[in-house]
């Protein structure tokens, strides 16, 4: 590798010094040569590993048929991938739009809702995090936004966080009764128009610390929206596709959205998104109009991409076994939080697992200590998802994992939790980032 190959990539994360090789299964190499157990399943999205071999043979022949066919086409395999998911979706929810990204989706979900109603405003979740595009973000609740680094846009609000371990209303989550949507609903009296066109909600929210809410907690936001004749949109991207142990995460709260939003698992690495809604909605979206405009709609190759996701999860009984190894690593993670003060609060469904990493000076959660356990991690051959600007560690390894991985992570957690334990955030100035990469995340972090 030349000394100056990074010199043309633009700074937009703070990446590792490692450069991939290949990766296969739950094991990613780099070009030294050194393997890593992946527990971030790539951006949280390679869900049935990496290189499943199925899956490159759809693509294969899928690439030798057709690829892309543009927008007043449909193909065969558009068809296919469509009926696959409208196959996962609840009852009543089957007409499927297919695009690439999580932001892409959401955002045409948003355009969906307004069409559909007839009505602007949107409502987000504190700790929220929806993507990257204008609409998205302005919605989305990162720490970094709040403070100005993101964009803000007008009819904007927010529900608490459903965080019941920090319940603002300092109520037991057995008997709350979801009180903190109760408060909510009256902030949002006193601060909407009432012009409400969608509720935007993830069933467990995965970049603001993989926050479980309690049972009530959907069951009283769709009433709040039916209340003002705004849709529920459920942002399925990282807990989708069997990720909790069921297909979708809202089957474990009992509560049908009105949108339902696919991204990351549907595509297991591909860019492969998609929007679901009823066909009521479809109408009232054709009769509004809705404008909508973009290249990658419907391809036929997102479309054999998600059938044949769809089919090897069904085949290879992934969302049982989603449900089995997060018992199984949420057990080991338990055991270590027994002996490592720094470690804490273990939550999650299915594959969908997080926990705490705490300051040993405050006991709070820490972004810096998340990040140097990351970066202590990847020298102990461990990929980790952590969340730096919520201080929690995110672990969402692909759902073909298996024991003996799942073991030998935990194993490098052990000792590089040790090791930050015994020398703290100085461990940070020889992280195995780049140097620039380095810089840019300190930046960031100090503006927050
Ligand atoms: C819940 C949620 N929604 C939307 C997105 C945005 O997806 P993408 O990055 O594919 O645009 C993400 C990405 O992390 C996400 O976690």
């Amino acid at each position: 590798m030349p000394s100056d190959a990074r010199d043309h990539v633009f700074t937009l994360y703070p990446y590792h010094n490692a450069i991939v090789q290949s990766a296969q299964g739950c094991l990613v190499r780099d070009t030294e040569g050194r393997e890593y157990v992946d527990l971030a399943a790539g951006q949280l999205s390679a869900s049935l590993g990496h290189g499943h071999p199925r899956l490159l043979e759809a693509a294969r022949r899928q690439a030798e048929k057709v690829v892309h066919v543009g927008s007043r086409f449909l193909a065969a395999a558009t068809l296919d991938g469509c009926a696959a998911i409208a196959g996962i979706c609840p009852r009543g929810l089957d007409k499927v739009v297919l695009c690439s990204t999580g932001s892409e989706a959401n955002e045409l979900a948003i355009r969906m809702a307004r069409a559909a109603t007839g009505k602007h405003e949107l409502v987000g979740v504190r700790q929220g995090y929806y993507g990257a595009t204008h609409a998205t973000l302005s919605l989305s609740d990162y720490v970094g936004f709040i403070r100005g680094l993101g964009v803000r846009a007008a009819g904007v609000h927010r529900l608490a966080c459903p965080d019941c371990r920090r319940c603002p209303l300092g109520l037991e989550e057995r008997s709350c009764d979801a009180a903190c949507v109760k408060r909510s609903a009256a902030e949002l009296r006193a601060d909407s128009t009432g012009d409400i066109a969608a509720f935007l909600v993830e069933p467990v929210l995965g970049s603001g610390g993989i926050i479980v809410p309690p049972a009530r907690f959907f069951a009283a936001v769709r009433q709040l929206a039916d209340g003002y004749g705004a849709l529920l949109i459920a942002d399925e991207a990282q807990t989708g596709l069997g990720r909790t142990g069921r297909w979708l995460g809202m089957e474990h709260f009992g509560v049908r959205p009105d949108i339902c939003v696919l991204s990351k698992g549907l595509g297991a690495g591909f860019p492969v998104a998609a929007v679901v809604t009823s066909a009521e909605i479809e109408e009232r979206c054709i009769a509004a109009p809705l404008a909508n405009m973009s290249s990658h709609s419907f391809d036929p190759f997102a479309g054999a991409i998600a059938a044949e996701v769809i089919r090897i999860i069904r085949d290879d009984g992934l969302v049982e076994r989603a449900d089995a190894m997060g018992r199984h690593l949420r057990a080991r993670l338990q055991e270590l939080v027994a002996h490592h003060a720094m470690l804490a609060n273990v939550r999650g469904l299915g594959l969908m697992v997080g926990l705490d990493a705490l300051s040993p000076e405050s006991g709070e959660p820490s972004s810096l200590f998340s990040l140097a356990l990351e970066a202590e991690c990847l020298l102990e051959g461990v990929i980790l998802g952590y969340s730096a600007l919520s201080g929690v560690l995110r672990l969402l390894p692909p759902l073909t994992i298996a024991p003996a991985e799942i073991d030998r992570a935990i194993d490098g957690l052990d000792r590089a939790a040790a090791r930050v334990a015994k020398s703290g955030l100085d461990l940070l100035r020889h992280a195995p980032t780049h140097a620039g990469s380095m810089k840019m995340a300190a930046t960031f972090l100090t503006k927050l």
